[in-house]
């Protein structure tokens, strides 16, 4: 069955291995990129899905349209201290390569609503075009398929803050506008989900050095600033939660345990704004996304070696790619 989506996404280490996914995966079929204000700057972000476009050989062919360059309420966080530029040094002449015209907002509501129930979303930025599109169209919500979000944690730790995880931290009010819109929502959360089952240790880099083509060097140099960083607080690999966010959508059979909840966003505290509260429904709160608990992380893993080895032509010379 072939998915129909729009990935909306703040460019960066695995947002482009999530882009590889929905690009290279015969499953997917990406009708359009949308740009959010997230991981580093927009500017950067926007040179980084082109990039990632290129790299597989698909420059041109998927509209990339910008969307809302900061927080609907707050200032705009960055993790470049995550991520660096994104994409490991990498650069590419974008030349007369760009944006559409239209806004990311406006192309979310005019896809959707042209295609009422066909349209998958795959959220892997802060939430703010998401929850503007809601605002903006009452139809919206329940024109969207379904709504997969990487976002928060279920009852487990933050990233960015002990009790955040970064996309909801960054635009809190977004997520909780977004959870409250009537959306068909699954949510891939940060911990205890990522942490278990899609970081990528030593071992498995070693395996995806040894593929040895051109979209495994890149997953290499996309992920070697966030590895960095990873080890130095303690997890042992790379992290991957954008890209089974895709895979999840594509392959729902990856998906060993998911439970319904009620998961509503801290909008009022300093210290835990962006706290995701997901009820596991014993508190008698209604629910309003489903969860995912478990996956399987070794046929995860497949699925990304498989797409790191598809033989593919980058379109223009990648500086910083051998
Ligand atoms: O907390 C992890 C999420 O924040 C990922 O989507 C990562 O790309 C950043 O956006
Ligand atoms: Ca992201």
């Amino acid at each position: 069955m072939t998915r129909r989506l729009i990935l909306d996404t703040d460019t960066a280490q695995d947002d482009c291995v999530a882009l590889l996914v929905a690009l290279l995966d015969s499953r997917a079929s990406l009708e359009a990129i949308t740009m959010v204000a997230g991981n580093v700057g927009f500017d950067r972000q926007v040179h980084n899905a082109f990039l990632t476009l290129a790299a597989t050989g698909h420059l041109g062919e998927v509209p990339v349209h910008l969307g809302c360059e900061r927080p609907l309420v707050r200032e705009w966080v960055s993790a470049e201290n995550v991520h660096g530029d994104g994409v490991g040094g990498m650069s590419i002449d974008l030349g007369d390569c760009g944006p559409e015209a239209e806004h990311g907002v406006d192309a979310l509501i005019r896809i959707v609503n042209d295609n009422p129930g066909e349209i998958d979303i795959v959220a892997i930025g802060p939430l703010t075009n998401v929850a503007m599109a809601a605002v903006k169209d009452a139809d919206f919500a329940k024109n969207v398929r379904s709504l997969v979000i990487m976002g928060g944690s279920n009852n487990g730790r933050g990233n960015i803050t002990a009790a955040a995880e970064f996309n909801f931290y960054v635009d809190p009010e977004a997520a909780a506008t977004v959870f409250a819109a009537g959306f068909d929502i699954t949510v891939v959360p940060w911990a205890p989900l990522t942490l278990n089952d899609a970081v990528f240790g030593a071992d498995r880099l070693e395996q995806i050095a040894t593929i040895d083509t051109p979209l495994a060097r890149f997953f290499m140099k996309v992920c070697a600033a966030t590895l960095e960083f990873d080890e130095a607080v303690g997890i042992p690999g790379t992290t991957h939660p954008d890209s089974l966010s895709v895979a999840v959508l594509l392959d729902p059979e990856l998906v060993i345990a998911a439970a319904d909840y009620n998961v509503q966003i801290e909008t009022g505290s300093e210290l835990t704004r962006g706290y995701s509260a997901m009820s596991w429904g014993v508190h008698d709160l209604e629910p309003n996304a489903r969860v995912i608990e478990a996956v399987d992380g070794q046929a995860f893993f497949d699925l990304i070696c498989s797409i790191l080895s598809t033989e593919v032509s980058p379109q223009r010379a990648i500086a910083g790619l051998q």
